[in-house]
């Protein structure tokens, strides 16, 4: 049966974290059980205002844990810095407002060739596979393509916030085509849920699904490890067609 990867993105452990500004819960050890319980690699975002995942904590993942570390930063000089210092296994580049709750919308390859490519170019000549994160746009993922990156995270957000509006679905399914006609691998991921991510993972295009908010809520209710196991049992349902 085909497998999908699951990246847990562990931010939200360093939101609780952060929000009484002591050392507990651990991200590090989130990560560590998460992946005890299947998860294929683990997600954090070191945005511009450190206001979930700190310096310390991209290290101290890079140092221990024994999956993939995917990497979400923007495409500034500093996180650049800090990236080739930390040569995670992947990068995913995202757009950043400081004033947003979480990243609202996709990078606008298109507008921003110019600035994304050096960026896409050091990483991959450092061995860091890139992806960007995208809105499910053609468009995009044309310039996704020409811009040599080899991965594209498609945002999901649209999808999720508006279940009921089937173009929503009916644009990552095109999307996702169009990903893996362009020689692009396929990554999905943002506002996913136990109750919504069996569709994605019957995309045959897309291997990777990154889910952060969900799991970290469903932890307090149910604990990480079970979390984790939910989701991995709701995405192989999906990904054998039973959405
Ligand atoms: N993928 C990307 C690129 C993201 O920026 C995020 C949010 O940090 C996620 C996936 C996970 O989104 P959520 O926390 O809604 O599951």
């Amino acid at each position: 049966m085909r497998h999908i990867r699951l990246g847990v993105n562990i931010d939200h452990v360093a939101t609780v974290r952060n929000a009484r500004g002591v050392t507990y819960p651990d991200p590090v050890r989130a990560a560590e059980i998460a992946i005890a319980a299947g998860a294929d690699g683990i997600t954090a975002h070191l945005r511009e205002d450190r206001r979930h995942i700190r310096d310390a904590d991209i290290r101290a993942l890079k140092d221990r844990i024994i999956k993939p570390l995917n990497f979400e930063m923007a495409a500034t000089d500093e996180m650049l810095a800090i990236a080739l210092a930390t040569k995670p296994h992947g990068v995913c580049l995202v757009p950043e407002k400081r004033t947003e709750v979480t990243t609202e919308g996709g990078l606008d390859v298109v507008g921003g060739q110019a600035h994304l490519a050096p960026f896409i170019a050091r990483l991959a000549d450092a061995g860091i596979r890139v992806s960007l994160f995208i809105d499910p746009d053609l468009a995009q993922l044309d310039m996704a393509r020409v811009l040599g990156a080899p991965v594209v995270e498609l945002h999901t957000g649209a999808y999720a916030e508006h279940l009921d509006d089937t173009d929503q679905f009916d644009r990552l399914a095109l999307a996702a085509a169009h990903t893996r006609a362009l020689g692009l691998e396929c990554h999905a991921g943002h506002g996913l849920t136990v109750a919504n991510v069996a569709p994605i993972a019957g995309l045959s295009e897309v291997v990777e699904i990154n889910i952060g908010h969900f799991l970290i809520g469903e932890a307090i209710m149910v604990g990480l490890a079970q979390a984790v196991r939910d989701m991995k049992d709701e995405i192989a349902r999906g990904a054998r067609g039973a959405a």
